[in-house]
């Protein structure tokens, strides 16, 4: 679990995102943190502390004057304990409070007396589209900002008030997603990261094609692991049914072609490529403009195929590449002699590092074992799911580009 061992001050604000939280509550737990959740009097009138003390499986505060805490000093206490406050709602007039530095009732007398540097404040706001980009609280975000709180963004939709625009709270999946990206090291920090993933789809005529049954899954929690380790990360996807890891910008191709020439457009500005897509080796030679019809004798279509680029060897034998500026990454499915194939694959495809794994017990699959070849040998990072071994993967590819 990613939150194992965390203990997150969970404080909710007045406003409707508020039956949101209750979800947020319940995800942090299962995904193994400890929730406090702190309350203010507006919050109740959304929530009651009822739900909140269910989910979390403690008592809700909600005021300064507790008589629980034996030193009656709860703000103090709960902040003291906290790997992180957040705010989630976050209302446009407790922001302005957080700015001001007001403290006259519990949950901003809490964030107040944190120690800044030890516990982090992340807010999640909601309010109205016109609140959302009032100057004032533009100002106030602005200033939050500065003073060192960590604004997790708003959601864009339709608005419980009827109107649409900026400013829902996030869904409390994706707030979760930050969460843990946030306490992940940050060993890519200020790298520029390109990523392929899932299989391409090369037709045949408009409503036929020939496909492969890569789902996707590897290359995106490598792109959503790379995200979490600080880098900015494009994903380029072929024809898969996958949500797009929080933070990653995606272009969506089909062919291998399309797929080429996406990566060409941004690789001059990464300095670590993956490739993890299942490329399709061949195309049909001479895509139908229309539907190829039975014309009732029994003959089959004659298919001719022609050779797709290898888009990892083209990448990889760039100058910048070549220089060191780039550093290339390449994954082999396989489906028996791992080892031998993925050096020769390594060799063949000029790239430092190629990242082995048997193609047919992993495809579609939420986990797999992965082989790293390199000059010097390789290494086996045993079975787990695809989201650890993509942080493992990223750790271990930091550690190269940092020697
Ligand atoms: N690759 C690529 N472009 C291609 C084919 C493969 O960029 N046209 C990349 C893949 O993304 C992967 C690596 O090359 O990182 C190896 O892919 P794989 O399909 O295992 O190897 P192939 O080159 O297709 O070799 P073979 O079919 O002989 O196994």
């Amino acid at each position: 679990m990613d939150l194992t061992g965390k203990h997150i001050v969970l404080g909710l604000t007045g406003g409707i995102a508020c039956y949101k939280s209750a979800e947020l509550c319940r995800a942090l737990v299962k995904e193994g943190a400890t929730v406090q959740v702190v309350m203010t009097e507006a919050a109740e009138r959304f929530i009651t502390p009822v739900t909140m003390q269910a989910l979390s499986g403690r008592p809700v505060y909600g005021s300064q004057w507790d008589a629980r805490e034996p030193n009656n000093m709860p703000h103090i206490n709960l902040s003291r304990a906290a790997d992180a406050i957040v705010l989630a709602p976050c209302s446009a007039d407790f922001i302005a409070r957080l700015v001001q530095g007001r403290a006259d009732e519990l949950l901003s007398l809490m964030c107040l007396a944190r120690p800044i540097e030890r516990v982090p404040l992340l807010v999640a706001p909601a309010m109205n589209r016109e609140m959302w980009a009032h100057p004032a609280t533009q100002r106030n975000l602005a200033q939050l900002q500065a003073d060192g709180a960590i604004l997790l963004g708003v959601g864009s939709g339709l608005q419980a008030c009827g109107e649409t625009g900026d400013g829902r709270m996030l869904e409390p999946e994706e707030l979760l997603e930050d969460l843990v990206a946030f306490f992940q090291p940050k060993p890519l920090a200020g790298r520029r990261v390109l990523v392929t993933a899932g299989p391409t789809y090369e037709a045949i005529d408009p409503v036929r094609g020939i496909t492969n049954l890569s789902s996707g899954k590897m290359g995106f929690a490598v792109a959503r692991a790379a995200r979490e380790a600080g880098a900015e990360v494009t994903l380029v996807a072929g024809p898969v049914d996958l949500a797009t890891p929080r933070g990653v910008s995606r272009v969506d191709v089909r062919s291998a072609q399309d797929m080429l020439a996406a990566v060409n457009a941004r690789v001059e500005q990464a300095s670590l490529f993956i490739a993890t897509a299942a490329v399709a080796d061949w195309r049909p030679a001479n895509a139908a403009d229309q539907k190829i019809k039975k014309d009732g004798s029994g003959r089959t279509p004659e298919l001719a195929f022609a050779e797709n680029p290898d888009i990892l060897a083209a990448v990889a034998q760039s100058p910048r590449a070549q220089s060191g500026a780039l550093f290339c990454v390449g994954f082999a499915a396989e489906s028996h002699d791992l080892l031998a194939h993925a050096q020769a694959k390594r060799a063949r495809k000029g790239v430092p590092l190629l990242v082995g794994n048997i193609g047919p017990a992993t495809f579609g699959q939420d986990d797999n074992a992965l082989l790293l070849v390199d000059a010097q040998g390789a290494t086996e990072l045993p079975r787990a799911s695809k989201r650890e071994l993509a942080r493992q993967l990223i750790s271990d590819i930091a550690r190269r580009l940092a020697a």
